[in-house]
């Protein structure tokens, strides 16, 4: 967990954005109704995270840098009932202490001191709509301060979305950002091999699910990242498939897209493998094209690339390679004007990583793709999808999806592959696939055939 002295250093980086004269209002996540008076797990919203390492809900960051109070934190106050019922609270003085705000209140005082907050200030910052409940709150402060008896208070008349900016901090990571993206990723690789050493005909799409839950969990890990994509056969065309239901057959490759979620930071990994532990002729012609499109587009992760020319490298290798194959027939040329291969490969090529899975961070300004800088974090994921009814592509091709994916950290020379530990090569997946076969009894999920559930 990175030390408060860094909060307070995003926090300063994010005040210097600010107007004279402004306030910027931060509110933490709220819990979220699952069922009748049950609750999803908690999960703190990032950009507050990011500011304060506070991990509890309702809480809200006041920032006003003109001020003799520059950081104000209000956070749900100490409370021996509720706390016996529903979990220890931090209280004050350990808010203090992981954020490094000077200046810490219990929630009840909100509503009292928001609105001096407010008053005299010039500009607001907030992430409208986003937090619908404290939005109408906030309004309402704003509404009575103007119409304060004989205009004695004053509402800032400018707004501003708070996101931009610390959207734009989040890009770049720090070494205590990466430290713990890297035990992500670690925990993540382990799942993978666990994933590859277990798989079996006969074994399901939910049991290697839950193998990779475990072991996330197992490492301290909060759980995925993500809903666990795991499909086999034709499921892999389901880009987010997350049923998990189905039973993995004999001669049909398995999905896996799956990431653990570690200290708030995100893992993303994909890897394609054999259900029965050897690629077929075909799944390896185009196993191989995918692997041969990542390395491609690794080559362009560096500082002042961009990941649009990494796509372009992608996508050349997968143009030539389905030309090879029969699968596109023409010039390279051709295809490659018409970007006829984003018939098969049809999503992007990657994503900022980082708090979230799909981070946040713009991807060009004014037209132009962001240029890549070291401490940014990114997935590479070239992937083909070969619909079971697509009569235009070679029979043997048909009903395959297949997607690699790792994450890199843009470095000052290149990049460094958080997620390497996972084999990608056919030969690698091949001996590691055989090494969980040898040692079947006590790492394979029991083959059951009566647990296939209708609905889960
Ligand atoms: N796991 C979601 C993605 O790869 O973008
Ligand atoms: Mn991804
Ligand atoms: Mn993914």
């Amino acid at each position: 967990m990175p030390q408060a002295a860094e909060y307070q250093k995003r926090r300063q980086a994010f005040m210097q954005s600010m107007n004279s004269q402004g306030v910027a209002i931060f509110p933490a996540a709220s819990e979220v109704i699952r069922s009748r008076d049950t609750h999803f797990p908690f999960r703190q919203d990032s950009d507050f995270f990011y500011l304060t390492g506070i991990n509890e809900p309702d809480a809200v960051l006041v920032l006003m840098p003109d001020t003799e109070t520059p950081e104000v934190l209000f956070v749900l106050p100490r409370d021996a009932h509720a706390e016996v019922w529903h979990g220890r609270r931090l209280g004050c003085d350990k808010a203090q202490e992981i954020s490094g705000v000077s200046h810490c209140y219990s929630l009840d005082t909100l509503d009292v001191q928001l609105p001096d907050f407010l008053n005299g200030s010039e500009h607001l910052y907030f992430a409208f709509d986003q937090f619908p409940k404290f939005e109408a709150d906030l309004r309402e402060h704003l509404r009575n301060l103007r119409s304060a008896p004989k205009r004695t208070k004053t509402a800032p008349a400018h707004w501003h979305d708070s996101r931009p900016h610390v959207h734009q901090q989040r890009l770049i990571k720090s070494e205590a950002e990466i430290a713990l993206m890297q035990q992500a990723a670690d925990i993540s690789v382990t799942a993978h091999k666990r994933a590859m050493q277990s798989v079996q005909p006969g074994v399901f799409e939910y049991q290697i699910d839950a193998l990779l839950s475990h072991e996330f969990m197992h490492q301290g890990g909060s759980g995925p990242a993500y809903g666990s994509i795991v499909g086999g056969g034709e499921n892999a065309c389901i880009l987010h498939y997350t049923a998990n239901t189905d039973v993995l057959k004999d001669g049909d490759l398995l999905l896996i897209d799956a990431g653990c979620e570690y200290q708030g930071y995100a893992a993303d990994i994909t890897r394609t493998f054999p259900v029965n532990g050897k690629f077929s002729r075909a799944q390896r012609a185009i196993y191989e094209l995918v692997l041969a499109a990542q390395e491609a587009a690794f080559a362009l992760i560096k500082p002042g690339s961009s990941l649009p020319k990494a796509q372009d490298a992608a996508v050349k290798v997968l143009t030539e390679g389905l030309l090879h194959l029969g699968i596109l027939k023409g010039s390279v040329q051709q295809h490659l004007d018409e970007q006829s291969c984003r018939r098969f490969f049809i999503h992007g090529l990657g994503h900022w990583l980082g708090l979230d899975v799909h981070d946040v961070g713009t991807y060009q300004t004014d037209g132009i793709p962001i240029k890549l800088q070291p401490g940014m974090v990114l997935t590479i994921e070239p992937g083909l999808y070969f619909a079971p009814d697509d009569d235009s592509v070679p029979e043997q091709y048909r009903g395959m999806g297949i997607r690699i994916e790792d994450d890199l950290l843009v470095t000052k020379d290149g990049y460094c592959n958080l997620t390497a530990g996972v084999p990608k090569s056919v030969e690698g997946i091949e001996a590691l696939m055989a090494s969980g076969h040898r040692d079947r009894a006590t790492t394979r999920p029991q083959r059951n055939e009566d647990s296939q559930r209708a609905s889960r």
